[in-house]
């Protein structure tokens, strides 16, 4: 078999901290690939106009798999603002790189496994009913919509006349019918029935071959019967080739209550694009937040494996650096699945099970420990640390 190229984009930040980890722990299971790395992120906005090069792109569509650290995001007026004064007035406008990457590539299938590490002080705690602490075991993997919904870029202040036309049409506009073009913001939210069936097969296939039993589509059909009521309709299409596995349906605000009442009754979870991020940000709480959550952005050919932290720069230059690599080492893993290399990514998980039951090598955030330089000398293992404990895990 020819030997596999990944591309490497760390990006800004930690993301320069944590991928290089990744990377090592991927080397010591003997995952072999040549490493391209391709730029991306706040200094090719600042320095080129654009935040997500050609070259990065190009560089991904020919290798097809990509490992991303975290990026810079900034708003509007503030990217303007730091562009190189050369490229000022040229008519650049900051976008969203890793948006702008699941758009490109169609990476219409977010993966975001939340799942508990026994041992891990970060683990939701909550009272039974004779007052004793529980500690459910969260095993709930998130499918996201990636592309369309709510994050779709379809958007105006001050819409044009066109538009306020075509949604004076709709008998609920009269409620804006008074208000004034430019005190008017409006985003849309568009499903597309293909992306929908998408994301419920994608949902349906992982419940049946990781034998989960149930797969729940956590929307809100009852107010936005539309795009919601869409998902939940080619949902029940699925379902049918699925006659072993349950369908549930839940509604976002309801199901973000239920989050911390029974989390361990969720299996596979299946949302659109915001609905989505919000429910797989708060499960990822449950099992230790940002320190270790990760996301798959996967097309029909194309996956990009990614920590869900951002860049977090108040710890990019610290030395030692302090913050937890086993997010961005669990993306890693799941790029080994959707690469065909399965065993691999089971050890490097088990290796991280083992680092986390021992509590032998904590970083700062599972110590519960304020960031910055003083962590280590309170007891926090350093970023590398923690990498070569998993590493010795690994090699066990
Ligand atoms: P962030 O995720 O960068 O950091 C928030 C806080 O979480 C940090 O201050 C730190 O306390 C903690 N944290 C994050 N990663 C950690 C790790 N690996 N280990 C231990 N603790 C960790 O989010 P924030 O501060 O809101 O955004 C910083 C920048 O990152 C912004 O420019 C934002 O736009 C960008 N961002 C990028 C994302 C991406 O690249 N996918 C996602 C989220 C934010
Ligand atoms: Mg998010």
């Amino acid at each position: 078999m020819a030997r596999r190229t990944v591309v490497a984009m760390p990006g800004d930040g930690i993301g320069k901290v944590v991928l290089p980890e990744a990377v090592r722990v991927l080397g010591a299971v003997g995952f072999e690939a040549d490493w391209v790395e391709a730029g991306i992120g706040w200094d090719h906005w600042v320095n080129e106009g654009n935040p997500l090069p050609e070259r990065t792109v190009e560089l991904l569509a020919r290798h097809r798999v990509g490992l991303f650290g975290a990026i810079t995001s900034k708003p509007k007026d503030k990217a303007a603002k730091e562009l190189s004064p050369a490229l000022r007035d040229k008519g650049h406008v900051y976008f969203s790189p890793i948006v702008g990457l699941r758009q490109r590539f169609d990476l219409d299938i977010s993966i975001r496994p939340c799942l508990t590490f026994p041992g891990n002080p970060l683990n939701f705690i909550r009272r039974g009913p004779e007052g004793e602490a529980q500690e459910p075991v969260v095993k709930a993997v998130i499918f996201r919509q990636n592309t369309e919904g709510l994050y779709s870029g379809v958007e105006w202040t001050n819409p044009p006349g066109p538009v306020r036309e075509a949604l004076a049409s709709h008998p609920k506009f009269r409620a804006f019918a008074q208000t004034p073009s430019e005190d008017l913001a409006i985003s849309t939210r568009i499903f597309t029935r293909r992306a929908c069936r998408r994301i419920c097969e994608q949902a349906f296939a992982y419940a049946a071959e990781h034998g989960y039993s149930s797969v729940t589509v956590c929307e809100k059909p009852n107010v936005l019967r539309e795009t919601s009521g869409m998902m939940v309709e080619e949902g029940r299409k699925v379902h049918q080739r699925y006659p072993g596995i349950e369908l549930w349906e839940t509604n976002i605000d309801a199901q973000m209550m239920w989050l911390t009442k029974n989390p361990e009754d969720y299996g596979v979870i299946v949302a659109g694009n915001m609905f989505g991020d919000i429910i797989s940000d708060g499960f990822a709480g449950l099992v230790g937040g940002l320190g270790f959550a990760a996301s798959a952005n996967i097309g029909r050919e194309v996956g990009v494996f990614e920590p869900t932290h951002g860049s977090a720069p108040k710890y990019a230059e610290l030395d030692p650096p302090i913050v937890n690599p086993i997010a961005m080492i669990l993306a890693a893993a799941m790029m080994l699945d959707w690469l065909g290399e399965g065993d691999k990514a089971a050890r490097i998980r088990a290796a991280v099970a083992a680092v986390v039951a021992e509590g032998r090598v904590r970083t700062y955030d599972m110590l519960k420990l304020r960031g910055g330089p003083q962590a280590v000398a309170q007891g926090a293992a350093a970023t590398t640390q923690m990498t070569d404990a998993v590493i010795a895990e690994v090699r066990k």
